[in-house]
């Protein structure tokens, strides 16, 4: 199959009532991270439910150690050009950190400027309960709101680096009533980071949305992973994620024969060159 040819079968765009019936159906959702239109047309053709613009483009794509120094000014061209380049995809935009944790209204502002700016179907943001009058704001105003709790990379000062949460009974009733707050609060579906399998299994039977894992076991409703990490594009990636490809390897291979070839001059050769 060419990789223009889709795959999908399914709704012809994925819309935000497609997320609760896929659950109910027991249908798995597919969603990958994607920051720019060339990544972001491949994955579409290739039949992802949903696309996340991740604040992770601060780590993947512009060299911070964290999540915490991106901006929505980083956010927007980057979610508009995945917006752009996506025909079917569900397209989600992260609440970059301080964006909108004063409050409701400052989420609001955030929310209303991506989704004028971007063509997004949805924005994510972290935290349960504390996020809860965020959620119900924007919910109010017509913007769909995924959650994400777990481990929160923009609370990672806090949670003391990447860790999986919820071990412990109490941190597991702590995460089990942030999973019902961010449902009741209108959230569309829920992002599950680094969490025991048993946990979150226990979650998603719990709940009427969605929730999509990562590091969290089979039992989710639908997976989620950093597009880099799922295609071997660096030496690393972490241990929840499968490394489908070694695309960094044969990255770098085709560029090695290209600085050889302009090197001994064998490119261009007459097949690249013009007549007069
Ligand atoms: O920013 C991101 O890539 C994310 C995923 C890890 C879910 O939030």
């Amino acid at each position: 199959m060419s990789a223009h040819t889709s795959p999908i079968q399914g709704p012809k765009r994925v819309r935000v009532h497609h997320l609760a019936e896929a659950k109910a159906r027991g249908e798995k959702l597919a969603m990958l991270t994607a920051y720019d239109a060339v990544t972001a047309a491949i994955f579409d053709a290739a039949g992802m439910d949903i696309l996340l613009v991740g604040d992770s483009i601060g780590n993947v794509m512009h060299g911070h150690a964290t999540t915490i120094p991106v901006t929505v000014d980083d956010m927007i061209p980057a979610a508009r050009a995945v917006a752009r380049a996506t025909k079917r995809a569900f397209v989600v935009i992260d609440l970059p950190f301080g964006s909108y944790e004063a409050g409701p209204q400052q989420a609001l502002e955030t929310a209303v400027r991506i989704f004028k700016e971007t063509g997004a179907d949805a924005v994510k943001l972290e935290g349960g309960l504390r996020s809860v009058p965020q959620i119900r704001a924007l919910t109010s105003a017509g913007i769909p709101v995924v959650a994400h709790l777990g481990y929160t990379p923009q609370s990672e000062n806090l949670l003391g680096g990447p860790r999986v949460q919820g071990r412990g009974e109490a941190a597991v009733e702590s995460l089990a009533g942030d999973a019902k707050a961010v449902e009741d609060a209108g959230a569309v579906a829920v992002v599950l980071e680094m969490v025991p399998t048993d946990v979150a299994a226990r979650i998603t039977e719990a709940a009427r949305i969605p929730t999509i894992g990562i590091g969290a076991g089979p039992h989710c409703d639908g997976q989620v992973l950093v597009w880099t990490d799922m295609a071997g594009m660096t030496g690393w990636s972490p241990r929840f994620a499968r490394r489908y490809a070694e695309l960094g390897a044969a990255l770098q291979q085709a560029a090695q024969d290209y600085v050889a070839e302009v090197k001994d001059s064998s490119f261009p050769d007459e097949e690249h060159s013009f007549d007069r």
